[in-house]
């Protein structure tokens, strides 16, 4: 089956056209990993620094045993945040189970593209996406407080964390900021769950700097 991409982490599918793909081809497809992360950003390739209470509690959930359905990676540029995302969504696919990764912004592109089409009736994209972001057993938002803040931008995002705040259902998310300086309802929901704080030099500075040498 050919998958083409409608919008942003949303695929229609052409029957017959091409060999069936396995269901976990399937997921990762739909997952909106970069699948060019599938080697490099694991647990397995993570390189540990000194103290990681947290990281039981990480193997927990890659593995789907957590207490709390929530888990935010908070801390400075490049400290991994986006690797262990990364690296617990890889796990979860790895064990069939369907994940959905959006960097904020660009889900709330999605959405608005969305939403004008549907306006002018055009497509139900906007929905679809919503739907996405509500079914998929693991959601996976990058880089929350980067998003350019509207009025309309923090409604939906409050919107998609409540209803999987409300299912229990789990949620990763990441960001920059210390939690209250995000929007007060959705850093409270976030404060309910697990905090992993990853602090240090920026592993990409790190990196380039041993590249040198
Ligand atoms: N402990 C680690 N072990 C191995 N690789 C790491 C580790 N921490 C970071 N990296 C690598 O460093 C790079 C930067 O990490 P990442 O993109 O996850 O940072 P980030 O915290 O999401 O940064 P930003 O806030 O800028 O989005 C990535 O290539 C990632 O794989
Ligand atoms: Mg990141």
């Amino acid at each position: 089956m050919t998958w083409t991409q409608i919008f942003p982490g949303v695929y229609e599918g052409i029957p017959g056209e091409q060999q069936e793909e396995t269901e976990l081809e399937l997921y990762v497809r739909l997952s909106n990993i970069p699948i060019e992360t599938m080697k490099t950003h694991r647990l397995e390739t993570w390189q540990h620094r000194s103290s990681e209470s947290w990281w039981p509690q990480i193997k927990q959930y890659a593995d789907g045993s957590y207490n709390r359905p929530f888990l935010t990676f908070l801390g400075t540029v490049g400290t991994g945040k986006t690797h262990m995302a990364f690296a617990i969504g890889w796990a979860w696919l790895a064990r069939s189970r369907s994940v959905l990764y959006y960097q904020v912004e660009n889900l709330l592109d999605a959405l608005r593209r969305g939403y004008s089409s549907w306006q002018k009736g055009d497509s139900d994209g906007y929905y679809t996406i919503l739907q996405f972001t509500q079914n998929t057993e693991l959601l996976i938002l990058d880089d929350f407080g980067a998003q350019h803040e509207t009025e309309w931008a923090t409604s939906k995002l409050d919107q998609i964390v409540d209803y999987r705040y409300i299912h229990k259902k789990p949620l990763i998310a990441t960001t920059n900021l210390a939690l209250d300086r995000l929007p007060a309802r959705i850093g409270d929901r976030l404060s309910e769950g697990v905090l992993v704080h990853l602090a240090g030099e920026s592993f990409r500075k790190k990196q380039k700097a041993s590249d040198k040498e």
